[in-house]
């Protein structure tokens, strides 16, 4: 079979291990692109940002991309339970990927608290299966992570900001992107049988993405904590909607560009980030900020409702506590060419309109 010409010439990392390369990285020592189009996996490819992601990766030819999932895998998903270490290893051994990006995650911070065990085993304990498996077989990881690791009490945060996460939902995030660090840090592979060698600062073997609320094409009102306001709206029931936390919204099909510019900077294809050591972090805020109260004005103005009967409470939200101001500098993921394209006021209304049936 012809290679098509585009795809002929591999990024120069993944051409040091074809060609053989001996003193090797992590990432040359177990060349998973032995097909010509690079294999990446996608976890949590049913979720909101998953959908989003699949589309966008579906758009390159030099990529073969999988998609797994739990409780709403259809095809071309797959079933994988990522809690399930066997199963994990299985699909891994079969599929070898070469980049993988880790998003599944259980994201309500209320949910978390009420069940931390089950919220650990997909938050925490896949997250270290994983990146064990990327590890070991030379994959590039792209861990998803939230602004939910900040407190909120000194904006804007920068890559190497201090930590400090309020909730258990973000504490278990930390505690994911710092398992993934920490196994890739100590991944070795077995070279010749005899040989070990270590993952080196000079060579990233992954990178985490920390992002804001997101906000997308849903499939249902309640799938999203931004759209899930809109329900106060249908309601005529008077209702106070938060006006104390500031948020930075960022519309999915950006944050799949944030990713598709990781993935292509690593790739070698644009930008670089070989520099910022072995799992750098890179930031991303939506622009302009709103409360959620902000949020449900701007619903009902672009929708035509009226929001007479929701009122702003200035107190922080009930429930896990939430962080105030994670506002995120942006600039590294722009130093790889990303700019946030979409808008929070333009796009909304598109997202809403077919559950509240007006045109
Ligand atoms: N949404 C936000 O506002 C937000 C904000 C900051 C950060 N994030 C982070 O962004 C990432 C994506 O968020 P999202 O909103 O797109 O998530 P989501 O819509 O809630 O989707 C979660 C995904 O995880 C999968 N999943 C859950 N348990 C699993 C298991 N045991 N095995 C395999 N897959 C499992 C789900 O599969 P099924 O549905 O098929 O079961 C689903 O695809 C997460 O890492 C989240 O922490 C999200």
């Amino acid at each position: 079979m012809g290679i098509p010409q585009k795809v002929r010439k591999l990024p120069q990392r993944y051409a040091a291990a074809q060609s053989g390369a001996t003193d090797c990285g992590l990432l040359y020592c177990a060349p998973p692109w032995y097909s010509y189009f690079m294999k990446i996996l996608v976890t949590g490819a049913s979720g909101l940002l998953g959908r989003s992601l699949m589309k966008l990766l579906a758009t390159r030819s030099d990529f073969e991309v999988k998609g797994v999932a739990f409780s709403r895998a259809r095809p071309p998903l797959e079933k994988l339970n990522l809690t399930n270490e066997g199963a994990v290893a299985l699909f891994f051994a079969q599929y070898s990927p070469g980049i993988v990006v880790h998003m599944a995650a259980e994201r309500r911070p209320d949910i978390v608290d009420n069940d931390m065990e089950r919220a650990r085993a997909i938050n925490v304990d896949a997250t270290k299966i994983i990146a064990r498996e990327c590890a070991t077989r030379g994959a590039f990881l792209l861990l998803i992570s939230t602004d939910y690791v900040f407190d909120g009490t000194s904006p804007p945060y920068f890559p190497d900001s201090p930590v400090n996460p309020l909730n258990e939902y973000g504490r278990m995030k930390l505690e994911a992107e710092r398992v993934a660090e920490s196994a890739l840090r100590e991944a070795r592979c077995l070279e010749s049988g005899t040989t070990i060698k270590r993952a080196t600062d000079a060579h990233p073997a992954g990178a985490v993405l920390r992002i804001p609320i997101l906000y997308g094409p849903v499939e249902s009102l309640e799938e999203s904590s931004v759209t899930e306001i809109a329900l106060a709206l249908r309601s005529r029931v008077p209702s106070n909607v938060d006006d104390w936390a500031h948020r930075y919204p960022a519309h999915v099909d950006d944050v799949a560009n944030a990713i598709l510019a990781i993935i292509d900077a690593h790739l070698g294809n644009s930008g670089t980030f070989e520099e910022l050591g072995p799992m750098p972090r890179f930031l991303l805020s939506g622009l302009p900020s709103y409360t959620k109260f902000e949020m449900i004005n701007v619903m009902a103005k672009v929708l035509g409702l009226h929001a007479e009967h929701i009122h702003p409470d200035p107190n922080p939200p009930k429930g896990a506590p939430r962080p105030r101001d994670c506002r995120m500098d942006t600039s590294r993921l722009e130093s790889l060419g990303w700019r946030q394209k979409k808008d929070f006021e333009s796009e909304i209304g598109g997202i809403l309109r077919p559950f509240f049936g007006v045109n």
